[in-house]
């Protein structure tokens, strides 16, 4: 198969996402989750939508902003840290922001943190102003951005892996690097201190608009995005009650979306019961249910929902 690779204009959309790694498979997940299936192989980097018009392409992390400021890719799910970081960068080169992000994707949550060995006593920012430390780290943009915010003069030290081991080596004092566990910090003897980022998986997209087709398989597939990230963790709540336990039963569930009347449409039988339902958050307990019973409901049912269009 011939692959152009272009700005120029296109049917089918391209969505670049890891190719191994972190984000990797619940990036597939959720696209799959959102009806899109390909021909895969998994030494392929390029897979062909089957379903719909929407193809993948399987990357480097770091590449992925850069394939949307160029148009090659129309999408992609990566790193809040790694699209902000480029932001930065193309911000100090006088370049103008190429991407910009759709949708939090809810996976993949770490923070940037500014770390510093255990036994130093952290009273602030301010502890570092004008003391010429070097802080080693693969975000050199957004520390860059902080430290001026702060006003501090330290000296940036950008390494592209294994940051951690900066201070033991002696190149560096602190760190600013990636924390999820915290394990890797702990291991080097060091701890976190300030946050200078809330990362997590997202959908970016290219600054401006598309003018063919894609716009509208874009559009679609945002929805359906919308609709898996809405349904996480989503219980239908069913059952039955006699219209006079309605208000013990609404106080029961004033952390449940609206109590809802299901319409019986003159089914014979009703005397007065009504068939109710209610949309959770989370888990419903055995507990709830037997509260719920207790308070007049019955035929209690919980149902995990599949999909859904607002
Ligand atoms: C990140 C980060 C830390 C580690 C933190 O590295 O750079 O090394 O994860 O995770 P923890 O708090 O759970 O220990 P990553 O695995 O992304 O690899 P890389 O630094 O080589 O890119
Ligand atoms: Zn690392």
């Amino acid at each position: 198969m011939t692959l152009t690779l272009g700005t120029a204009t296109r049917d089918r959309l391209r969505i670049a996402i890891q190719k191994s790694g972190r984000l990797a498979e619940p990036a597939r997940k959720l696209l799959a989750a959102c009806g899109l299936s390909w021909r895969e192989s998994r030494d392929k980097l390029f897979c062909y939508g089957e379903t719909l018009p929407v193809d993948l392409l399987l990357v480097r992390d770091d590449d992925i902003p850069g394939l949307i400021a160029d148009g090659v890719c129309d999408l992609g799910v990566v790193g809040r840290n790694e699209l902000e970081e480029q932001a930065g960068t193309r911000l100090r080169n006088g370049l103008a922001p190429a991407y910009r992000e759709l949708r939090g994707l809810g996976f993949g949550q770490c923070r940037l943190m500014l770390a510093v060995p255990e036994d130093w006593d952290w009273t602030g920012p301010g502890q570092i102003k004008d003391k010429g430390l070097r802080i080693a780290t693969s975000y050199p943009a957004i520390l860059g951005q902080w430290l001026a915010r702060e006003g501090i003069d330290a000296q940036v030290v950008e390494l592209s892996g294994s940051v951690e081991i900066a201070p033991r080596l002696g190149t560096a004092e602190l760190i600013c690097d990636l924390v999820s566990s915290g394990a890797t910090l702990v291991a080097n003897q060091l701890k976190p201190v300030e946050n200078l980022l809330d990362s997590e998986a997202v959908l970016a997209g290219p600054a401006g608009s598309f003018d063919d087709a894609r716009a509208g398989l874009a559009q679609m597939l945002l929805r359906r995005v919308d609709g898996v990230l809405q349904l996480k963790d989503r219980k239908l709540l069913m059952f039955n009650a006699a219209r006079e336990a309605l208000p013990a039963l609404e106080q029961l569930l004033q952390d449940a979306g609206p109590l809802v009347v299901v319409p019986d449409q003159g089914r014979p039988g009703g005397n007065g019961t009504l068939a109710l339902q209610t949309m959770c958050e989370g888990t419903v307990s055995w507990q709830q249910l037997e509260d719920l019973e207790r308070a007049g409901a019955r035929g209690l049912m919980v149902l995990t929902v599949e999909r859904s269009l607002a």
